[in-house]
């Protein structure tokens, strides 16, 4: 398996966008599959963020893991988030979602950011297991919704923390 930016292979994104229209649309029901086949198309690798990762194992699309500057629009003082992290279902508790996390972080240092954010309704324990810790449990579209935090510097740098 290897980790590369979605930019990279685009001929991933239709399929992409159908998993996340079928798994994330009930978030927000006007986004449309070409809607998020757009906005894939217009993530450019090394300019920062949106950035998407995807996981691949003999040219078969296992997966995918962005950062994004907004992913809660209740929540718009935190940012950045990890967000969008998807393992098709038969390559799932192999490894691949961990490994998609970890490399997002990765880029998410690189590129300074000092915390990155997520919400979850149900897989704080996978993020426990990674390092992230719970900032609090908000309400989110009619269901309630984990927010937790990865903090990527040391605080002695940090010159605000929340
Ligand atoms: C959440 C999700 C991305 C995890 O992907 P994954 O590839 O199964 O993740 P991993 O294999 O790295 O880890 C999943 C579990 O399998 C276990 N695991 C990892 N490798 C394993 C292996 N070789 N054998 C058995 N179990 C393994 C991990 O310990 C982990 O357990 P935990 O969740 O209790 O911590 C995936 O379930 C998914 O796409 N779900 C639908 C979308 C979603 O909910 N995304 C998260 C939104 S916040």
């Amino acid at each position: 398996m290897r980790i590369d930016y979605l930019e990279a292979h685009p001929d991933f994104i239709p399929i992409l966008s159908q998993w996340h229209h079928e798994q994330w649309s009930y978030l927000n029901p006007s986004r449309t599959v070409d809607d998020r086949i757009e906005e894939f198309k217009q993530e450019t690798t090394g300019k920062g963020i949106p950035v998407t990762f995807v996981a691949i194992s003999e040219n078969v699309l296992l997966g995918s893991s962005s950062i994004v500057a907004n992913d809660m629009d209740t929540r718009m003082d935190l940012s950045p988030w990890l967000a969008s992290v998807y393992v098709a279902p038969q390559h799932r508790e192999q490894g691949v979602g961990s490994a998609l996390v970890r490399r997002t972080v990765e880029e998410a240092k690189k590129l300074e950011i000092e915390t990155l954010y997520l919400f979850t309704p149900d897989r704080e324990k996978f993020y426990k297991r990674l390092g992230w810790t719970v900032l609090e449990v908000s309400e989110y579209r009619g269901e309630n919704n984990v927010i937790m935090k990865l903090r990527l510097t040391s605080d002695e740098n940090l010159n605000s923390s929340i």
